[in-house]
């Protein structure tokens, strides 16, 4: 199989840059995916460095594997990216010269008939990164009160009809189980209509219910933090997000390793703690050319963020 043709790097020269990769440095990949940038940091690092790598969905590990493990130095575990402070101490490193996280879902994941993350592609009705979890996007919708469905759509999608999706997929699943993606992108087809030719009516609510079946802004939250406390004096982590929700928390986090104030309140009431623990590199995120956008449109909302840690 070839995995380049499956999934292209985004923003890669400019990880390469950020990351600034020292020859026989460690490095971590927290979304290995197919390994494209992976391979790029293997390359910079040479054979004396090492990449500990990590990916909560096997099959794309399992094609990095191959791609990778030649021989050379590195590490691939089937994890999410929370457990890396346990991945780390199991492996008794304390320290490391950088760390990238590449958010968000794969080509390959996106177009797998299977895996049911996309509306263009008629699939059971999954979502799931890690198959061996067993909550799927079926379950949200079949599980989820009117209400909850409706705060989904809006908190994690954005989708100003909400709540209508919410109704009508309720009136639906009390007559027919909503179990494929078809079904679920027409009932949202029916409610919200195409109002712009180029974004389909259900986008929204399919990174909606993406992002809940995978907990993935929870996995997010306390994890910037706890890597960046293994990057030794001088290391960079790397973040790639894909939307706004996502790049948010990115920024607050590295902001408040900066030692700003992210809450905003007056002096008497922050309680921010305002201890700088690394310096910023990007003050306003770092967005691909329009030849990648052009050449890879799904880059086109990557937004990319860094630190270095003092
Ligand atoms: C955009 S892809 C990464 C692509 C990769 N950089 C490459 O060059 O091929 C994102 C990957 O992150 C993985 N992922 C998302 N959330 C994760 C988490 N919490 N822990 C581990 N892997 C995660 C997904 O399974 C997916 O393979």
């Amino acid at each position: 199989m070839f995995t380049t043709a499956l999934h292209t790097p985004v923003m890669l020269a400019e990880v390469i840059q950020y990351l600034a990769c020292k020859r026989g440095g460690t490095y971590v990949d927290c979304t290995v995916g197919l390994g494209g940038h992976s391979e790029a940091v293997l390359r910079e690092i040479g054979p004396e460095g090492s990449l500990i790598g990590l990916d909560r969905d096997d099959h794309a590990l399992q094609l990095a594997r191959e791609r990778l493990t030649n021989g050379r130095r590195i590490k691939l575990f089937h994890e999410n990216f929370k457990n890396l402070p346990l991945v780390l101490k199991n492996l008794h490193v304390s320290g490391v010269d950088g760390i990238l996280l590449d958010l968000g879902v794969s080509s390959l994941q996106l177009m797998s008939p299977q895996r049911g993350f996309s509306f263009a592609i008629e699939s059971p009705l999954d979502m799931r990164m890690d198959t061996t979890q067993k909550l799927t996007a079926a379950d949200l919708v079949r599980q989820l009160s009117e209400k909850e469905l409706a705060d989904v759509f809006f908190k994690y999608g954005e989708e100003g009809k909400s709540r209508r999706i919410a109704r009508r997929i309720v009136e639906t699943r009390a007559t027919e189980p909503i179990v494929t993606t078809g079904q679920l992108a027409r009932i949202v087809e029916s409610v919200a209509g195409f109002v712009n030719r180029h974004i389909h009516p259900a986008t929204r609510v399919f990174q909606a219910l993406r992002i809940a079946v995978n907990n993935e802004l929870g996995n997010l939250k306390n994890f910037i933090g706890d890597a960046v406390s293994f990057l030794k004096a001088g290391g960079r982590m790397v973040a790639i997000s894909f939307h706004s929700l996502e790049d948010r928390i990115v920024k607050t986090e590295f902001n408040l390793l900066g030692g700003k104030c992210v809450c905003f309140r007056p002096a008497e009431e922050c309680s921010c703690p305002k201890k700088q623990v690394v310096r910023l590199l990007t003050r306003k995120p770092v967005r691909p050319t329009e030849e990648e956008v052009h050449r890879n449109p799904r880059s086109r909302s990557a937004r990319l963020r860094s630190v270095e840690k003092l």
